[in-house]
């Protein structure tokens, strides 16, 4: 058992290694990570080696007829030793803080206006929600909702403002910065930013209920060119179907309460005041998961077996109530044209 939490530490390229950052936050943690690292490997071997060597030398050998020695000398204290033991590890801390506390200073400046895209984050049980104000400096000239994925552009600075709406959750991208806790009723600020485009890997860090270990995320980093894409893609609003099994499907999607609770812009603007927060689904099908990024949308069974059971998510808030197949089928085609 031991052996195997030891080997599952070596993959060689894990999607959440902190160890390989991607982005210069990251880089700036990893930076103060390895001096520690090595001034705790030399602290350890110095300390344990003391202790084997004294283990060694004055152990208990025995007189000629294999008896125990007679009790040693009894000594107490040594001022010397105690004073360099003590005023050791006081320069060992001194070294780290100083080391570590510039880098708190400089992961939590606030970047200066229009320098950073600014996304809203909110945790919730059990999902992060990103809402996008009107920037046009990004493109967006209309504000965007989404969830579970996180789109921003590679190279760019990120300002995230986060809030919960329950518990305490922590956002954590661990190739792209370390955790920020989010506490309900604060505030709280963090930077994030990619080196180069591609799909980042990162889940909620602070035990926050049934499903803690289900609420991933996904941060995608776009070049330009997917970038304005995406943006311009999520500043549509879908077109509510008016035929066919889509448009059974967008009629349950009301009497079965899915509206009360989703936003799907143009649509069902407005939910309940007392809905639980539930995921924007406006666009759900240009994400490729969801339910806090455990399933894959790609998968039509994935979606299918979440209608029939939302609690195969523990601590899941969604009710949807019995489907028959046939429902089934049909808010899959509605929901399928939410692109
Ligand atoms: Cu949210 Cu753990």
């Amino acid at each position: 058992m031991a052996s195997l939490v030891v080997l599952a530490g070596c993959a060689s390229d894990a999607p959440q290694d902190m160890l390989e950052p991607e982005g210069p936050y990251a880089r700036t943690l990893d930076n103060l990570f390895n001096p520690i690292f090595w001034v705790a490997v030399a602290v350890f071997v110095v300390v344990e080696g003391v202790i084997v060597y004294s283990i060694v030398k004055w152990r208990d050998r025995g007189d000629a007829d294999g008896d125990a020695e007679e009790m040693p000398a009894q000594l107490h204290g040594n001022t010397r030793l105690e004073i360099g033991w003590t005023i050791v590890p006081a320069l060992v801390l001194a070294v780290i803080a100083v080391l570590t506390v510039p880098v708190i200073f400089e992961l939590n400046a606030e970047p200066a206006a229009g320098e950073a895209l600014e996304v809203d984050v909110t945790g919730a049980q059990f999902w992060w929600g990103y809402d996008y104000p009107t920037q046009p400096d990004f493109g967006i000239t209309e504000g965007i909702v989404t969830a579970n994925e996180l789109h921003i552009p590679a190279g760019q600075q990120v300002h995230l403002t986060l809030e919960s709406v329950d518990v305490i959750h922590s956002f954590w991208a661990p190739k792209l910065n370390g955790k920020r806790d989010v506490v309900p009723g604060r505030t709280h600020h963090w930077l994030l930013e990619a080196d180069e485009p591609g799909v980042y890997s990162g889940q909620c860090a602070e035990f926050c209920g049934l499903s803690h270990a289900n609420m991933r995320l996904k941060v995608v980093a776009h070049d330009a060119t997917g970038w304005e894409a995406w943006v311009e893609d999520m500043q549509q609003e879908p077109v509510a179907p008016v035929s066919g099994l889509a448009a059974e499907g967008f009629a349950l999607f009301q009497q079965r309460g899915c509206s009360g609770c989703h936003v799907v812009e143009g649509a069902y603007n407005e939910v309940a005041d007392d809905s639980p927060p539930s995921p924007n689904l406006t666009h759900l099908f240009s994400r490729d998961c969801f339910a806090g990024c455990i399933y894959d949308l790609n998968d039509r069974n994935e979606l299918e077996a979440w209608l029939r059971d939302p609690q195969r998510k523990a601590g899941s808030k969604m009710v949807i109530g019995e489907l028959t197949e046939a429902d089934i089928d049909a808010l899959y085609a509605y929901l399928e044209t939410l692109e």
